[in-house]
């Protein structure tokens, strides 16, 4: 099946770049969302990002061609043509499962139904649409524009040639993709998140500050970000829910939250988004960490200094 309109589900930080990179890549894209402020927002961050690559000579293409193909909609009748639609609203199966089965009655038929969800089962999510055979995860990696990796999960009902089909369509982003199957968290999350939630735990037994730990795994391990600063980017809140998706999962002690990511929910410190984590981002090019209040001392005692 050839893919050449795409329809995508949520303009925030994914969708918004993973429409941006889809409209790169030469396909008409349609951006449905709940209210016009939050196409307003994404669509602002994607003529920044298209300035950025235009500035570099990173496009083909002027970034005023490739917005002419980027439409933002608050009707979910103007995605009835989609040959594929890319679903990146919130983390909720509650809220997904809802916007399927509403969207699986004013679609194309044989359009491809496809999740960027992290952890949240692709098979759950199917079972809410008359089309689980045509239903895929193709999940992408913050930033999108920058982020080489897409995963492809296919369910036990998914059909051959639609999987296929989501892994030429990864390629044709200029992304690449690795085949992966239902399975909670996939490969990456399987593997980082409780690397992230050990360094959370490192941090509260005292193993370092939040800047040691970060420094020592930028330079130790070549990473290119520490752990804690990587939690602020990912979101709090979206690791959060996503340990609680695992943690039900699995049921292993590796996938459930410290109790300081909870606190920092529920304090509303999310991360980068919110201006506070790990670290503040009041300037977001000297973010400031926060030992002190995490640990309840003077900044002095905490050791508070600039991350490498
Ligand atoms: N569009 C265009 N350009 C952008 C951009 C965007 N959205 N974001 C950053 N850039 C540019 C920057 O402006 C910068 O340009 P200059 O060199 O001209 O200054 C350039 O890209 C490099 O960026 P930075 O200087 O900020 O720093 P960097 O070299 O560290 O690269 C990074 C940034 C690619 C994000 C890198 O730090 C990195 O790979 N970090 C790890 C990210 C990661 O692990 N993401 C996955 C998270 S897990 C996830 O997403 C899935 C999940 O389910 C939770």
């Amino acid at each position: 099946m050839e893919i050449k309109k795409v329809g995508v589900l949520g303009c925030g930080l994914m969708g918004s770049g993973i429409a941006q990179v889809t409209a790169t890549a030469g396909f008409d894209v349609t951006v449905l969302e709940a209210e016009q402020r939050f196409l307003d927002k994404g669509f602002s961050g994607i003529e920044k990002s298209l300035a950025k690559f235009a500035e570099k000579g990173k496009l083909k293409e002027t970034p005023d061609a490739i917005r002419a193909r980027l439409k933002g909609t608050l009707k979910p009748q103007d995605l009835a043509d989609c040959d594929l639609i890319i679903e990146a609203i919130i983390e909720s199966v509650e809220e997904k499962r809802k916007m399927y089965a509403s969207l699986d009655a004013v679609v194309k038929k044989d359009a491809i139904f496809a999740s960027n969800t992290s952890s949240i089962s692709i098979t759950e999510l199917a079972a809410a649409t008359k089309r689980p055979d045509r239903f895929i995860g193709l999940h992408f990696f913050n930033p999108v524009p920058l982020m080489a990796l897409v995963e492809v999960a296919r369910t036990i009902m998914t059909a051959p040639g639609v999987f296929e089909t989501g892994y030429a369509f990864a390629q044709k982003l200029g992304k690449v993709p690795v085949r992966t199957s239902d399975k909670t968290g996939f490969i990456v999350n399987r593997l980082l998140v409780p690397y992230l939630l050990d360094a959370i735990r490192a941090y509260e037994e005292g193993v370092g500050s939040i800047t040691d730990i970060d420094t020592a795994m930028k330079l130790g391990c070549g990473y290119p970000m520490g752990p804690l600063t990587l939690l602020d980017f990912v979101g709090l809140d979206t690791t959060y829910y996503i340990t609680q998706v695992m943690f039900d999962e699995f049921k292993e002690p590796r996938f459930a939250s410290p109790p300081l990511l909870k606190r920092l929910i529920m304090a509303g410190w999310f991360g980068k988004k919110s201006g506070k984590g790990f670290y503040d981002w009041s300037d977001p090019a000297k973010p400031v960490p926060q030992d002190a209040a995490l640990q309840g001392v003077s900044a002095e005692r905490a050791g508070n200094v600039a991350p490498v």
